[in-house]
């Protein structure tokens, strides 16, 4: 079982950028904690982060649907960032795909400027958990590895 988390446009600058709203902590640490809890579950967890939405598209294409049946994803955590508000693209690659995804924000967006009210991705989103910080990827994960559990029994 192989999971797939994909961070968009300038979240590889957590921990520096406006710690008020988005914390202290870094990419590197998120995706450190989430990897280790993923092992603990006998599950691969594959962590990507783009400034660029055709990397994103390329990496969800290649991970949800080109690559060897084996090295494929099962299940998706996604925190789009800016892209959540503008990307078609994004939206009609994750389709593609037809693998269920978690849709994660760090920020509760329904709280913050009109623009960040709406998402392309949450109609179509397994889940949307947003304004919990870093503990939102936390549950996100825990939840693909409970439905793991569950499907394989
Ligand atoms: C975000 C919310 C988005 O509106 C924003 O553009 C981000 C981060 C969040 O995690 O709270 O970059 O996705």
């Amino acid at each position: 079982y192989k999971l797939l988390l994909v961070n968009g446009v300038n979240l590889n600058l957590l921990g520096k950028r406006e710690p008020e709203i988005y914390g202290h902590t870094t990419l590197a640490e998120i995706e450190e904690r989430l990897i280790a809890r993923a092992a603990e579950h006998g599950v691969e967890l594959i962590c990507i982060q783009s400034n660029h939405e055709g990397q994103l598209v390329d990496d969800i294409q290649h991970y949800g649907l080109l690559a060897d049946p084996a090295a494929q994803v099962d299940a998706i955590i996604i925190n789009p960032a800016a892209f959540t508000h503008t990307s078609v693209a994004l939206r009609d690659a994750l389709l593609a795909t037809q693998k269920p995804f978690i849709e994660v924000h760090l920020s509760n967006i329904h709280a913050r400027e009109p623009f960040r009210q709406h998402s392309y991705l949450s109609d179509i989103a397994a889940g949307v958990i947003c304004g919990l910080g870093q503990q939102g990827y936390q549950m996100a994960l825990d939840y693909w590895l409970t439905h793991t559990y569950l499907v394989s029994q």
